[in-house]
């Protein structure tokens, strides 16, 4: 598997931690940077994630700005896109066996780093359910591609 990493200077400290911690385990890291602790803009780091997931240079994606909620909003821009802003692992399961998540979120001023790599770990280790949780995955696109359901 291979995971997309992106971060703002308000994740930046977290996405290096992140970023070892999968090194770690030996999976293949593909990091977008930020690569310092200078200000930037969190929607170029959103969409890049974004993009490198749905042109298949990644399976799933990890995002961090300050609280997780920009960058997030930034990656769900686009197409096909399913970023999960968790603060604790039932989400990140959740958002994985439900929502089918591609992308995770995560608020470097927010959540600290052992319960963050918990978070990662929760929801790289866990598969979509499929079934009804398919269709309603499909709705989503439906919404996404003609703007109504
Ligand atoms: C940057 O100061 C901050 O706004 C950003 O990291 C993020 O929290 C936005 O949602």
């Amino acid at each position: 598997m291979k995971v997309a990493l992106g971060a703002d200077h308000g994740g930046y400290e977290l996405k290096e931690e992140i970023r070892k911690h999968l090194e770690e385990q030996n999976i293949e890291v593909l990091d977008l940077g930020t690569n310092s602790p200078d200000s930037v803009d969190y929607p170029r780091y959103g969409f890049a994630v974004g993009e490198a997931i749905m042109k298949g240079r990644a399976e799933l994606g990890i995002v961090v700005c300050g609280t997780g909620l920009g960058i997030s909003i930034a990656a769900n821009k686009v197409p096909g896109i399913r970023a999960a802003v968790c603060t604790e692992t039932f989400s990140a399961r959740m958002s994985r066996e439900h929502n089918n998540a591609n992308i995770l979120a995560l608020g470097g001023r927010v959540t600290g780093p052992g319960l963050a790599l918990e978070i990662v770990d929760v929801f790289l280790n866990t598969p979509f359910s499929g079934g009804r949780h398919g269709r309603r995955i499909e709705l989503i696109a439906q919404i996404e591609e003609k703007g109504s359901i």
